[in-house]
């Protein structure tokens, strides 16, 4: 018997990182896993997307957990592409309950750009970070409503989602106006969905060890930041979190023990959204 037996839940950016821990920590406890991730890189971002191989092996390590997972390579920026995707996943579990609008980039650099990459680090971080949560809650919400069992939404935003820090360039400072956008979103659609018993809530965390903190291009832009990124680091003695450790704010939010918990914004930050 697990805590989310019978439960259906949809995550995006489910091929590595933190999706991919969500997805099997939520298979574990007996959750029916549809995921989707773009499975291409984006032009603009300096470090890649997650390939076709690791959705796969999100698959294989959901199954190996005991659970069930249909996966489809799905872009959040296209609406159409995934509903489709999630109306297929639906179709095949017969429900819905729980969904993570998780995927995300961070199009941080540290170099001269020409304005128009400038802009077009901007638009993306803005497309796939908040308009592809939009586009995931848009997809999900009638499903959970047709349900009528309630259900839990998680955003994934970011300490910078709460805390100004990005510096001047497009895509940190994109990156910081998406994960504030999430709050918003998150927010109203709480106050929304209350009535049918839903509960929209956002997670903020600190640095954590995938992909989008320790590429090259990243490690650029904190080395650079003004006081060598001093005032980035977290008040508790950890540099980086686990994606595990996500998972498991993850877990009690969209469990029964989380159940009239909603409108939230909790940090998972080893002290950093708090301190002076
Ligand atoms: N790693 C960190 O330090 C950190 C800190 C705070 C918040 N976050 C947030 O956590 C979330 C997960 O990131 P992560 O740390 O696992 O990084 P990651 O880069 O390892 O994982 C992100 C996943 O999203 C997928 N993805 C990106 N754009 C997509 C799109 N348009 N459509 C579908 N899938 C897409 C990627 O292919 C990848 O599998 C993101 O929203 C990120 O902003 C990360």
């Amino acid at each position: 018997m697990g805590n989310l037996d019978g439960k259906v839940a949809f995550i995006t950016g489910v091929a590595r990182g933190q999706g991919r821990s969500h997805a099997v920590t939520l298979a574990a406890e007996g959750a029916a896993i549809i995921g989707v991730d773009i499975c291409e890189d984006i032009p603009s971002n300096g470090y890649p997307m997650a390939s076709r191989d690791e959705l796969d092996e999100t698959v294989a390590l959901v199954e190996a957990a005991g659970g069930k997972m249909v996966a489809a390579v799905a872009d959040v920026r296209d609406f159409h592409a995934l509903k489709a995707a999630l109306d297929a996943g639906v179709e095949q579990f017969g429900r819905l309950d729980i969904v993570l609008a998780n995927a995300g980039i961070a199009t941080m650099a540290f170099r001269e750009l020409t304005i128009e990459e400038d802009l077009e680090m901007w638009t993306d971080v803005l497309d796939v970070n908040l308009v592809g949560s939009f586009h995931t809650a848009k997809a999900a919400i009638p499903h959970l409503i047709e349900g009528g069992r309630g259900g839990s939404i998680v955003f994934t935003s970011s300490t910078a989602g709460l805390r100004g820090f990005g510096g001047l360039q497009g895509g940190g400072l994109g990156y910081a106006a998406s994960k504030h956008g999430i709050v918003g979103l998150m927010r109203t659609l709480s106050n929304a969905l209350a009535p049918h018993s839903i509960r929209v809530n956002t997670v903020h965390p600190t640095a954590v060890n995938t992909m989008m903190a320790i590429n090259p291009a990243m490690t650029a832009f904190l080395e650079n930041y003004p006081d060598g990124g001093v005032h980035l680091q977290n008040p508790m003695p950890v540099s980086m979190l686990e994606p595990q450790d996500i998972s498991a704010t993850i877990s009690y939010l969209v469990s029964d023990a989380g159940r009239y918990v909603t409108g939230v914004t909790l940090p998972v930050d080893a002290g950093f959204t708090n301190k002076l």
